[in-house]
């Protein structure tokens, strides 16, 4: 319930996707990793000894009156457990995508927290990133014109390969629409507003995944896939635009662009949506394709350090810059200074329910409405909208 800076930030979930956080949270000036926590102490205690803060258990981190947020990196299945628990304490909680494994779990997030009055933030932060906002800049700027149509594609072969455990990317709340989708889903509805129908098909390319990561404690063993790795649909937002997508671990090569969208005036080239930068290539009328280089422009609040200035770790490449972090700084800050904070449980509410209705929507195959909507400006004329 902080109103001070730096914020004390708790991590719960010490697994892959918390090195990036830890690593990170140096550069950003409005939070500070206080202490972490995970259900398998002996984690805990390794990422405590590599970044030199301390290690406690769950329950001794939300009883502790110094730490003002929690940092939920768990599994998707334990987001909405350690989100509650949180809240009852009193406590900010940021989580990582998705929100929660199911609609209700998700409200009962944001009700809790808007009874106790704590905020509630959510990745994916990659559509604070400049390639994002300069994208949404062109199109409330009007220089694409309405939002007519648009194809998204993000196809590979899926995490056996990758990831120490993969296995519950392939288990109920996992599958690419769930664990990549909200990336898409965020950064289409931050460009679009939001969607107000989806229709889908979904398939289950292969029934077993055999884990080959090197090094990973199961490497060898097989996963039982029981969620659709690969489903293709169509999205339709209030603005009126409509956008194809393929989101698949079925692939092991394409040629699709991750995002274009086209306008009455104009094409847009996104870049990957899963990064804060990259290059944006806007194709007016029958001109040729200008490009935007995004990566060296300015991340978030203006103090902040951003790939590309100098101080800033040699080893981040600014194209690819995995800032992470930057969703949680951002709550921190607009606690401090009484704003609204932009990666919000409410967006990712939207997210959720999109992506659940795209796979209820591929399960039964039909169309799904979306009751949810958002408070952002939709973009749905030439007429500059404003506002982030
Ligand atoms: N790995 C990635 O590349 C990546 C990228 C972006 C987002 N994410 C998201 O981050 C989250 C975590 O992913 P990950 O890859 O780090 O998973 P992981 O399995 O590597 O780590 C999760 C950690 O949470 C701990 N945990 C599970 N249940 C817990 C509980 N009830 N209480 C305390 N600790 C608990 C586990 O012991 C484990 O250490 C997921 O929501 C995932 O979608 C992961």
């Amino acid at each position: 319930m902080t109103r001070q800076v730096p914020m004390r930030v708790g991590v719960v979930g010490c697994g892959s996707i918390s090195d990036i956080y830890l690593r990170n949270a140096p550069f950003f000036p409005s939070f500070e990793i206080a202490a972490v926590a995970d259900i398998r102490p002996d984690a805990a205690a390794a990422k405590a000894a590599q970044y030199g803060i301390g290690a406690m258990g769950v329950k001794e981190m939300m009883a502790r009156d110094d730490i003002d947020a929690i940092l939920n990196l768990t599994v998707p299945e334990a987001h909405a457990p350690i989100a509650l628990e949180a809240i009852a304490a009193g406590k900010h909680v940021y989580l990582e995508k998705p929100l929660a494994t199911s609609l209700a779990d998700a409200r009962a997030i944001l009700d809790a927290a808007a009874e106790v009055g704590v905020r509630i933030g959510s990745a994916p932060d990659t559509v604070l990133g400049p390639g994002p906002s300069t994208a949404r800049d062109l199109i409330v700027s009007g220089r694409i014109g309405r939002p007519l149509i648009g194809t998204s594609a993000m196809m590979n072969h899926g995490m056996e390969s990758r990831h120490p455990s993969p296995d519950f990317f392939f288990k109920p709340g996992g599958g690419p629409v769930l664990d990549m989708g909200p990336y898409y889903i965020a950064l289409m509805t931050a460009l679009l507003g939001p969607v107000a129908a989806v229709e889908a098909s979904g398939m289950i390319g292969f029934a077993e995944r055999t884990i080959t990561t090197p090094g990973a404690a199961r490497q060898g063993a097989t996963i039982k896939v029981e969620v659709f790795t690969t489903v293709q649909g169509m999205l339709y937002f209030d603005c009126g635009a409509q956008v194809s997508f393929s989101y698949s671990w079925d692939i092991w090569k394409h040629s699709l662009p991750p995002l274009e969208l086209h306008g009455t005036e104009a094409s847009l080239r996104i870049p990957d949506p899963n990064f804060f930068a990259g290059k944006i290539e806007i194709g007016v009328g029958r001109d040729p394709w200008e490009e935007i280089d995004t990566s060296a422009l300015p991340y978030g609040e203006p103090n902040y350090p951003y790939p590309g200035m100098a101080g800033f770790p040699d080893d981040v490449k600014p194209l690819f810059a995995n800032y992470r972090g930057l969703g949680l700084a951002d709550l921190a800050t607009s606690i401090a200074m009484v704003r609204p904070h932009r990666a919000s449980g409410e967006v990712a509410f939207h997210v959720l329910e999109v992506l659940t209705a795209i796979m209820e929507a591929a399960t039964h195959g039909r169309r799904i409405n979306i009751m949810s909507k958002l408070g952002i400006p939709i973009p749905s004329s030439a007429t500059p909208t404003g506002g982030a």
